[in-house]
Formats: C-alpha cells, structure tokens, sequence
C-alpha cells in the first residue's frame, strides 16, 4: 500500500485522539482485559489499548486487507495485540471472549449496523461492555454534509435508532452521551468536510455520540 494508507492512518489518530481519550478512561479497563477494536483502520487505538492490558490481549479487526497489512506492520513490537481481516456481522472469533469492545468512527460504515452490534454481542463475556463512538449521526447537523462526500455508503442515525439497536442485541444499561472534541481549532479551516473554521468548531461543540452497552 505504500504510505498512503499509513499518512491515512496517522491523521485518522490525530483526528479521533481527542474524542477517544476519554472513552478509554471510563472504560476503566485492568491489566487482564481481553478487548476488540472494530474497524480499527491503522491500528494505532488497539496499539494504545495494548500497553493499557499488559496481562490480556487486543484483537484489531477491520474489513480491509490494506489496512489490517499496515497495522501489522505498524505493531510487530507487541505481543499482546493481532489483527484480523472481517466484518463486523462476522467477527471471526469465538462467542464470550471479550470484556470490551471498542469501534472508534467506524459503526456509520457498516452495511447493516443491527448484525453487527448482535455480532459484538455474541464476541463479549457475560458482563462485557460495548463502546461505539460516532462523529457522524442524525443529531448533529454540523456532519450531515458528509454523506454526499463519503465516497461509499453510510448510515446517518439518531443517538435513539442506535441505542434501540444495542437494545434489541440484547444490552443491557443501554447509555448514550456527548464527547465534545476540546481539541485547539486551526485560525483558518483549509479542508473539505466543513464550509469553514466557524463550522468546523460548531461541529466540534456539539460532540460525538458514544453509546454503550453491557451483556
Ligand atoms: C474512518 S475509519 C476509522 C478507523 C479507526 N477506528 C480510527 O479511528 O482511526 C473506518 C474504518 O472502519 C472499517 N470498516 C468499515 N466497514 C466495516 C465493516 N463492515 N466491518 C469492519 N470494519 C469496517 C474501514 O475499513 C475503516 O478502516
């Protein structure tokens, strides 16, 4: 793949550092937690996981062989993390094996949403936790411009049709909430997914949706 998908990867982390770092402080995770990191692109959140569960062990799954290649090559230095090609309605792994799962910015991308949090849900132990973080969901309007220049298909939900689905996997203490991206705004905004830096911080302010579940 070259550098490209590596360049993507490391400004997907720049990108999504800011609004993960708090999601992996309430997962409150200990040093023999077994987690899953759906659509884990360049694996740099599973890399973070890794150090934070020396004892367990970190599977980054992603549906692309380009990506999954990159992040293996990115993380020959743990022992405790792998990576595996799949699709999250198919979670190539046996059921009741993880104590968390965690899919940063990547949910809106699946082809049917409901089969894939039932497929999170068959991977997790009794007790597990799932934690789905989304910059791009009916709620804010500040995204829903990213439809049309998101080159594939996506799925533009409420915090509500998102819940309902985790509930009807069968979750349990089914939350939703905000995390407002604090990070420092650019003076001037140069890219394509805002009008301009005013958007992009209205964007910012009203935050991602994370919504989580317990088996
Ligand atoms: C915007 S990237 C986010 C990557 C990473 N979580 C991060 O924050 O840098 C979305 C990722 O989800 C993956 N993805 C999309 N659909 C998927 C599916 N059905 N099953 C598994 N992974 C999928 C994509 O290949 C891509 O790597």
């Amino acid at each position: 793949m070259g550098g490209g998908g590596a360049r993507r990867g490391e400004g997907m982390e720049q990108d999504h550092l800011p609004i993960t770092l708090p999601v992996l402080e309430k997962m409150r995770l200990g040093a023999t937690d077994n987690v899953l990191d759906v659509g884990c692109g360049a694996g740099w959140l599973s890399r973070r996981l890794a150090k934070l569960v020396p004892q367990g062990r970190v599977v980054g799954m992603d549906i692309s062989d380009e990506m999954i290649r990159h992040a293996r090559r990115a993380s020959v230095d743990f022992e405790n993390l792998m990576f595996v090609t799949g699709e999250v309605a198919e979670i190539p792994w046996q059921p009741n094996f993880f104590s968390h799962a965690i899919s940063v910015e990547s949910s809106y991308y699946w082809p049917d949403p409901a089969a894939g949090i039932r497929d999170i849900f068959r991977v997790l132990q009794e007790g597990g936790s799932a934690w789905i973080l989304i910059n791009y969901y009916r709620d804010n309007e500040h995204c829903h411009q990213w439809g049309d220049l998101l080159a594939v298909e996506t799925h533009l939900l409420s915090a509500q049709e998102w819940a309902e689905h985790l509930c009807a996997a069968g979750f349990q203490n089914v939350t939703r909430e905000r995390i407002v991206d604090l990070s420092p705004s650019p003076e001037v905004y140069t890219g394509r997914w805002f009008r301009d830096v005013e958007h992009l911080r209205a964007f910012k302010a009203e935050g991602a949706l994370l919504v989580c579940g317990t088996k």
